[in-house]
């Protein structure tokens, strides 16, 4: 080209970035540790002893977050839609049937992806806020044999939990079918046995519980599942979610393709520091994070969304008193106090994320706070002191004795 375009007027990042980073206390990502940040800023070659070393580290620590003993662990470049797809993508082709259980938008993401790679699709639930109902599924089997069925277990878009997730994969498992469990705001925040409870194929994003960057996701197949794989005479429509290919790298250390490693190694040190503070451990943290969260936001005179016996504790969701406007709620927490918080899919409700780093007792402080302050801005007259009180009483102490 004789004349090559110019290059667009230049901002340095700086001045695009907020001169103090928010807090992220939404419905992720979610903040890192040090010692994650850091991993993320180191680049190795994705092939070699150094990175075997790192890839079977990685492997072993993601079958500790999974509960399972299956080898057939990998991450995936990609965000957790992408470790969906390859969920999908390597076990539904034209021919097959699935019934896609739904309580939400990422529910009902894994019934689009089934219906793209050509499967038959039958779904079931739909409503908001509303768990799974097992005798659903049971009516649905009666009907029609399934290959695979799809849940999720903290659908995040609305913050319910499916509570009854080992029930209904044990019901589904006696029908033969396979279960894809979608764990992206779950893993190692709550219980989540994969091989007790015969889930065959979990998926989680590096950026909720886990406490990684966005952009690199694991995802465990039992050998169930990947007996299906390997016989699969279908061809695949993807090269980077073939679950065969990303084996050769992830099992055998071949190429695949090249290697996100940054991010690899950022999720090297985010399974480490799951693993030094064990699940039991981490699972109480949430919990007792969580709950104190949200009498806090109950003593401050607001409606959470969700009846208790299926909230989820990963995402809380609030009610928009009437006549307030939730934009602008969230808006002056983020402008005025540092904090961001969710909106949510369509729904009238906001959302504060209960995952990772964001079960810290400085952070649930001065979340509320923020919240309290800025509904007050608003118009809507909260007890802040009743909150606040309510919020230290149920914590009991601070969250903070595992700092990493
Ligand atoms: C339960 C659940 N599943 C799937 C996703 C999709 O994750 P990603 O945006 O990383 O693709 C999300 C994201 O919020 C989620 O909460």
């Amino acid at each position: 080209m004789d004349q090559p375009l110019k290059p667009p007027p230049l901002t340095p990042l700086y001045r695009i970035l907020p001169s103090e980073p928010l807090l992220l206390m939404g419905a992720g990502p979610v903040p890192i540790p040090a010692a994650v940040a850091l991993a993320n800023g180191v680049v190795i070659n994705h092939l070699g002893e150094t990175m075997n070393a790192v890839i079977h580290e990685v492997k072993e620590m993601a079958k500790y977050a999974f509960q399972t003993e299956s080898p057939y662990v990998m991450g995936v470049a990609g965000p957790s839609s992408a470790a969906m797809e390859m969920a999908i993508t390597n076990l539904l082709w034209p021919g097959r049937k699935a019934l896609i259980l739904e309580n939400g938008t990422f529910s009902a993401r894994m019934g689009c992806m089934a219906e793209a790679v050509g499967a038959s699709t039958d779904k079931i639930g739909g409503s908001h806020p509303a768990a799974l109902d097992l005798d659903e599924v049971k009516a649905a089997f009666a009907k029609t044999k399934y290959d695979v069925v799809t849940l999720v277990q903290g659908e995040t878009s609305c913050g319910v939990c499916n509570y009854n997730l080992p029930e209904i994969a044990a019901f589904c498992k006696s029908q033969g079918a396979l279960v894809i469990l979608d764990a992206v705001c779950t893993l190692t925040t709550m219980p989540m046995w994969m091989d007790q409870w015969e889930v065959d194929v979990v998926i989680t994003g590096g950026q909720k519980g886990i406490s990684s960057i966005p952009g690199v996701s694991l995802i465990a197949f039992s050998k169930t599942a990947w007996d299906v794989i390997i016989k699969r005479q279908a061809p695949m429509p993807h090269w980077c979610f073939d679950a065969r290919k990303a084996h050769r790298f992830w099992g055998e250390q071949q190429y695949h393709y090249t290697a996100p490693v940054p991010g690899i190694l950022a999720m090297y040190e985010a399974l480490r520091l799951i693993c030094e503070e064990t699940l039991q451990k981490r699972f109480q943290r949430h919990k007792r994070s969580s709950e104190a969260l949200q009498a806090g936001i109950e003593a401050m005179g607001l409606n959470l969304f969700v009846p208790t016996e299926i909230r989820l504790n990963s995402v809380v969701a609030i009610d928009i008193p009437k006549g307030i406007d939730g934009f602008k709620v969230r808006k002056t927490m983020a402008d005025k106090f540092n904090v961001e918080i969710s909106g949510a899919f369509g729904l009238d409700i906001i959302r504060i994320g209960q995952m990772g780093e964001q079960c810290r007792s400085h952070n649930l402080f001065k979340t509320l706070y923020a919240m309290g302050m800025a509904f007050r801005t608003q118009g809507f007259e909260v007890h802040l002191s009743k909150g606040m009180a309510a919020l230290e009483q149920v914590l009991g102490g601070d969250l903070n004795d595992y700092v990493p």
